[in-house]
């Protein structure tokens, strides 16, 4: 078991966005190695923002990202948010997972025997086996999911992070998908992005709250006004013997933000 204080990546006091267009405002979060941080907030507040600086995608315009590479194994496994993803590209499902050990394949260009096979037992698991030799342009957006699901566990990296991975899973893998994120919450950090937090009040143990800045919680309660300060209408987390949401009052959410 990993410690908590293993840092693995840290946003300190990030301004970032696109062209002349700022989107995040002093952001800073730092990721250790057993967190499991849900991210929510309104569209287009910043989340998947967020999400490109804590891979590596996106540099900021001031501030810094670090990120704590180990010697051994891959740092990060990214699922993005599908409708970002270009599905005409011509590649197979199975192609698609082995993607994610791009960094790790042979000097010649191939796969060793056990990193197919972590690859085929992973699509066991999440069952897409029998897709494995389909174009990824023929998947449902469930199917689709699983399968960047795979890619983004297959060089079973420290830091798992998902872009509204429940999307378009239907209610049965959703159960399944959970629980598997806690079982690998015990040997890696994960973040992931939602709008459905209502369901997995159970599973994670922090929230930030993503709209321009950021709103970090360090704990897995969270007041409503915390919330509505951050405008992010979606539900009040609290863990306790009995996991419970509650929705917040929209008209109180305006009203505050108009204040501010
Ligand atoms: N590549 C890009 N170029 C220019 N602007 C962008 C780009 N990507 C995002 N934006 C803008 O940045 C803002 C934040 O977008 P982002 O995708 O981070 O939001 P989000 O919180 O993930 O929203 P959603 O809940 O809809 O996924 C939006 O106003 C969006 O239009
Ligand atoms: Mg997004």
């Amino acid at each position: 078991m990993t410690n908590k204080s293993e840092k693995l990546i840290e946003v300190v006091n990030v301004t970032a966005g696109y062209g002349n267009n700022i989107v995040l405002r002093n952001v800073s979060l730092t990721v250790y190695s057993n967190d499991f941080i849900g991210i929510i907030g309104p569209n287009g507040g910043g989340k998947t923002t967020l999400i490109k600086l804590l891979i590596g995608q996106l540099k900021p315009f001031s501030g810094e990202v670090i990120f704590y590479t180990k010697v051994n194994g891959s740092l990060i496994g990214y699922l993005p948010q599908i409708s970002h993803i270009d599905k005409s590209f011509p590649i197979s499902v199975h192609e698609v997972v082995l993607s994610g050990l791009l960094e790790k394949k042979g000097l010649f260009g191939g796969y060793s025997r056990d990193q197919k096979e972590t690859a085929f037992n992973l699509m066991k698991q999440v069952g897409i086996e029998h897709l494995k030799d389909k174009n990824i342009g023929q998947l449902s957006g469930g199917q689709l999911q699983r399968t960047l699901l795979c890619r983004a566990l297959v060089a079973e990296p420290q830091v798992l992070i998902l872009d509204e991975p429940n999307t378009y899973v239907d209610s049965s893998f959703e159960g399944e998908l959970y629980e598997m994120l806690r079982k690998l919450n015990d040997r890696m950090a994960i973040v992931m992005v939602s709008h459905d937090l209502g369901t997995i009040t159970s599973y994670v143990k922090t929230i930030a709250c993503v709209n321009s800045t950021l709103f970090y919680h360090p704990s897995n309660q969270i007041t409503n006004e915390q919330l509505a300060a951050y405008n992010c209408p979606i539900q009040l987390i609290a863990h306790g013997p009995v996991p419970h949401t509650v929705l917040l009052d929209h008209n109180l959410d305006s009203k505050q933000n108009n204040q501010q």
